[in-house]
């Protein structure tokens, strides 16, 4: 099967849902979440999955996830969660795109939202800013080079974000 999967990367809180979200109102595409996936599948919350079973065991259900989307998800708009990048197959569901941003603009935007504390509260991996930042770093190099295609998204409107995308593709 020609895959024609978009799959939105980045760092958490960078605005991979809400881009995907702005890509269905713009032509339509129906998009999935990987996390949500996975919360759906364990009736589980990300934030207990880490809890009880821990972050390895969080990262296997991904795998399984990235198999999944492969087998059988074709023309779909899928965000993923910020480690997902690591997946070995990510290229063989479809088109990378990474949302770029730097940690300084990630966390203005999660706590310019009306909910930036369940925003917060909900990433088990951004309770400590220091170390979320250290995060960041180590991944930023990674992420450009899985990219197909690296948006800028700082302070751009989700709608722009994805007319973008698409003009970018077209090329
Ligand atoms: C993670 C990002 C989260 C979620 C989990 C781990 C990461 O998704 O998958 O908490 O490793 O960066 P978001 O990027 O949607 O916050």
């Amino acid at each position: 099967m020609d895959k024609n999967n978009i799959i939105l990367i980045g760092f958490m809180g960078v605005g991979k849902g809400t881009v995907a979200r702005a890509i269905y109102a713009l032509n339509g595409s129906f998009c999935i979440d990987t996390d949500d996936v996975i919360e759906s599948l364990t009736k589980t919350k990300i934030k207990d999955i880490f809890e009880s079973k821990g972050e390895a065991h969080f990262r296997a259900l991904e795998k399984d996830c990235a198999s999944w989307l492969i087998k059988s998800i074709n023309n779909t708009v899928i965000s993923t969660g910020g480690g997902f990048y690591k997946q070995e197959q990510l290229k063989e569901i479809g088109t990378v795109v990474y949302l770029e941003s730097s940690f300084d603009e990630i966390l203005y935007r999660i706590n310019s939202s009306s909910n930036a504390q369940k925003k917060l509260e909900k990433r088990p991996l951004l309770q400590n800013l220091e170390e979320a930042k250290k995060l960041f770093n180590s991944r930023v190099d990674a992420y450009r080079k899985v990219a197909d295609l690296i948006i800028n998204v700082e302070r751009k409107e989700p709608k722009d974000i994805a007319s973008e995308i698409f003009s970018k593709l077209r090329k």
